[in-house]
């Protein structure tokens, strides 16, 4: 009998995600999976899409975000996202996850990127999950649970100092209940004031949670300048001590001074990978963005601010030029825009482009969707792969590129029939056009649709179609393993 689809592409170059050759042939979807794929002339389809010209491949996997709300924020709130090609997001990176701990003041930076204490209402990651699946959201979600979360609600808001024994055993308690409601890992931002004082006995203790349900260890490093290297010697520990991969997020040689060393870093890193599961996420871009520290301020790196409480209209500025508006130095102003977030110019595109290249990189945003004036990465990551990094420059063929944003992604991740185009998985798919796909976000413009992304599905639906959001909302929680 003719094998009958709800929808058939038709005549598209296929990249599976695998990283292997290019194929032209059709894609055939019933319900939420690919049922088919190659000649599929003898098949019929409720809706055909006829896709000459054009790529198909699996839905973009965005491995790091700070989606936590935004997944739950309604229409328009992932628009960033889908409109890219984007279908499964990684929330909860960098130690901020937005469960599980109830929060009854603003939470301190840079918790407070997931917003004030009106957000911070879960007590549990169940009832976060719950919500979610409740609501629906356009895209798949993958959570992990932050260290800084749990500091917060085990150490009563002093968290500026080690956990004590009783408090260690509360964070693992918690982090092994989060991972049985849904949860797939456990991530720390140890850069960061509210998580720097945990010593690395501290993160393994609580990571010990991780071994039952072999969920991964994920992490903003300790440092990523002048001890990037022993930062990753850390992480790598963490790993062998708890017994789990180990993820490095937005791997990157940060300030001047360590400008080349990736070459050092990825020697490190590959090294290891022969003995213990590692990998590491990147954003194409030379500068980053968090929350503005005004004690990591430094006069020969551009800063940008994209939001602030106090001056929410110097948003979009430089703080070079806020600070002379004041007649202050840089750290003083810093510190009067505070709570505030910033973009800093603060790495080498070479080393961007080396992390990249590297066999064991994937693609993640690190977009922060709640700035007034985001850093462009937000809208532009995964076209700017594609369109300027592929096509433009030939850092790597779009076979390589788009295996970084899918299959690799999965498997690190474990995301189960996701990441891979072919008969069986979801049909978790991104129609493109290989020949124009680009970012239009720029520093100075930084909300702005790509173009050549033109039909996106989760699970089988469309979620983004000709510009615009559908309405629908088919994405699930995802869970490692299942
Ligand atoms: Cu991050
Ligand atoms: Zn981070």
């Amino acid at each position: 009998m003719a094998l009958r689809c709800d929808l058939i592409i038709r005549d598209a170059t296929i990249f599976d995600g695998t990283g292997g050759p290019r194929r032209l042939g059709d894609v055939g979807v019933s319900g939420d999976r690919i049922v088919g794929v190659g000649d599929l002339g003898g098949a019929s389809a409720d809706r055909e899409v006829i896709a000459t010209g054009k790529a198909i491949a699996p839905g973009f996997i965005d491995a790091h975000t700070h989606d936590d709300r935004a997944v739950l924020c309604g229409p328009q709130c992932m628009l960033c996202k889908v409109s890219q090609g984007v279908t499964t997001v990684v929330v909860g990176n960098c130690g901020i996850s937005l469960s599980p701990a109830r929060m009854s003041r603003r939470p301190p930076p840079p918790l407070d990127l997931l917003g004030d204490e009106s957000w911070w209402t879960f007590d549990s990651f169940g009832d976060y999950a719950r919500t979610l699946k409740s609501q629906g959201c356009e895209v798949n979600t993958y959570a992990l649970i932050g260290h800084q979360t749990l500091r917060m609600e085990a150490m009563g808001g002093d968290v500026y100092r080690p956990a004590k024994d009783a408090e260690i055993l509360r964070m693992q308690t918690r982090l092994k209940q989060a991972l049985a409601e849904g949860g797939s890992g456990f991530s720390t931002g140890l850069y960061y004031p509210p998580n720097a004082q945990a010593t690395t006995e501290e993160v393994i203790a609580v990571g010990e949670a991780l071994r039952a349900s072999g969920g991964m260890y994920v992490t903003h490093m300790r440092d990523e300048a002048d001890k990037v290297c022993a930062s990753i010697e850390e992480t790598l520990k963490i790993g062998r001590r708890i017994g789990v991969p180990v993820h490095i997020s937005h791997h990157k040689c940060s300030m001047p001074e360590n400008y080349g060393r990736s070459t050092q870093t990825l020697a490190l890193i590959g090294a290891a990978a022969a003995m213990q599961e590692v990998a590491f996420d990147v954003y194409p871009y030379p500068a980053g963005s968090t929350v503005l520290m005004p004690e990591k301020v430094r006069d020969e790196t551009r800063v940008i601010i994209t939001w602030s409480v106090p001056y929410p209209e110097m948003a979009g500025r430089d703080l070079s030029e806020i600070a002379r508006g004041w007649n202050t130095d840089l750290r003083a102003a810093a510190e009067r825009l505070t709570p505030a977030g910033a973009v800093t110019f603060q790495m080498d595109e070479e080393d961007v482009r080396r992390i990249m290249r590297h066999p064991l990189s994937m693609i993640g945003s690190d977009g922060l969707p709640h700035d007034e004036k985001p850093h462009p990465r937000l809208w532009g990551t995964f076209p700017r792969v594609l369109g300027l990094y592929t096509r433009q420059l030939g850092l790597f063929d779009m076979e390589t590129a788009i295996h970084k944003m899918t299959g690799r992604a999965a498997q690190v991740f474990g995301m189960v029939d996701r990441g891979e185009l072919r008969e069986g998985a979801y049909a978790d798919l991104v129609l493109f056009d290989p020949a124009t796909v680009m970012d239009n976000a720029t520093f100075e413009n930084p909300v702005q649709m790509s173009v050549g992304i033109e039909e996106v599905w989760t699970n089988g639906v469309a979620t983004f179609a000709r510009g615009r959001e559908t309405g629908e909302k088919p994405g699930r929680v995802v869970t490692r393993g299942r």
